[in-house]
């Protein structure tokens, strides 16, 4: 299949980037942090979590960081919901939108969101049907989409199930996480040949951990079969914390330089984005994890 002639990128480094710092970031670093990504063209940033303090302690300060950013009329800024409880909260701070997550591994569904997958669905009907209420679109995750901490490879039919499900349930777009970046070309083709027999490609999007290197290639893989939608997180923050060892989302800069190299257009502005993830970087006292940006940041220097 040709490939998209446009991506739209789904900055995830505010929540699932800083969500696995074990360090505390303050609430106006988020802030800044969020609005330098609004300002490099980012038109769709997940800016905040409404899960419970003890689980994710670093993602309490949600409604702090909502009410503090400055709001770009064309920019989606979107938080996670598991529960109701959530998605009041994520309400309350004025969110555009709002994501539930699920899982294609049993284990993981329990180690992450204390429940088992059918159980999720259940808690996620009455989100849907009060952001419905609210005219607000709901986005559904699936992790593990290729292969499970805890439960080792995924069968892609049973990403498919879940998929399908959450499609039918209202979510107008479906993420396919490899959380812990184990996919392969061939794991990838395979789980997005299953998941799209079930649901049009328009509807889907990737989400890809670099845990093996293996993401830009599992992405371009994706924009083959026609996924136009991409998550990735400024500077390659992140992982998740019920995923021991899954290391950071693909960075957002590399990604952008790879699509800018394909002549995809994104509506990013390179230099802008390459600031925001230094800023984030000096902030959290680390080098990024993305090839690019340190590239970059050595020819400046
Ligand atoms: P639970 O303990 O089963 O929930 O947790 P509960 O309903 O029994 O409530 C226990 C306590 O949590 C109560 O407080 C509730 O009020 C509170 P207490 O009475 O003990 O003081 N509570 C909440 N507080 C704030 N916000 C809420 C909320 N809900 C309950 N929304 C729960 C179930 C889902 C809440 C918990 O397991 C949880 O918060 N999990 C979140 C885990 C998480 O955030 N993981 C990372 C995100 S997923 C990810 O990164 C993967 C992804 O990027 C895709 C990929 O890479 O594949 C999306
Ligand atoms: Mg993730």
């Amino acid at each position: 299949m040709a490939l998209p002639k446009s991506v739209k990128i789904v900055e995830v480094g505010p929540r699932d980037g800083l969500q696995n710092e074990k360090e505390l970031v303050a609430a106006k670093d988020k802030i800044q942090l969020i609005n330098k990504l609004s300002n490099a063209g980012l038109s769709y940033i997940e800016a905040a979590s409404f899960v419970s303090p003890k689980w994710v302690p670093q993602m309490a300060t949600s409604s702090d960081v909502m009410a503090g950013i400055e709001r770009k009329t064309n920019v989606t800024y979107a938080a996670l919901t598991p529960n109701l409880k959530g998605f009041e909260a994520a309400l309350a701070a004025g969110v555009s939108e709002v994501a539930i997550f699920g899982a294609a591994s049993e284990a993981f569904s329990q180690k992450n969101i204390n429940c088992s997958i059918d159980e999720s669905l259940a808690r996620f009907e009455p989100v849907i049907r009060a952001a419905k209420q609210h005219g607000i679109l709901v986005r559904g995750y699936v992790s593990c989409v290729v292969g499970c901490p805890y439960d080792g490879d995924i069968a892609p039919d049973t990403v498919a199930e879940v998929a399908e499900k959450l499609y039918k349930m209202g979510c107008y777009e479906i993420s396919l996480g490899d959380t812990i970046g184990v996919g392969t070309v061939a794991s990838v083709n395979k789980m997005l040949q299953a998941v799209s027999a079930r649901i049009p490609v328009k509807h889907l999007a990737v989400h890809f951990h670099d845990t093996y290197g293996q993401a830009l290639t599992n992405i371009y893989a994706a924009l083959q079969h026609g996924v136009s939608v991409v998550d990735s997180a400024i500077a390659g923050l992140g992982g998740c914390p019920y995923a021991k060892g899954a290391s950071g989302n693909v960075a957002t800069e590399d990604v952008v330089y790879m699509l800018n190299g394909l002549a995809i257009e994104t509506g990013i502005n390179f230099d802008t984005l390459l600031e925001a993830g230094w800023y984030i970087s000096n902030k959290l006292g680390k080098a990024p994890v993305s090839k690019v940006s340190n590239a970059f940041l050595a020819k400046c220097e």
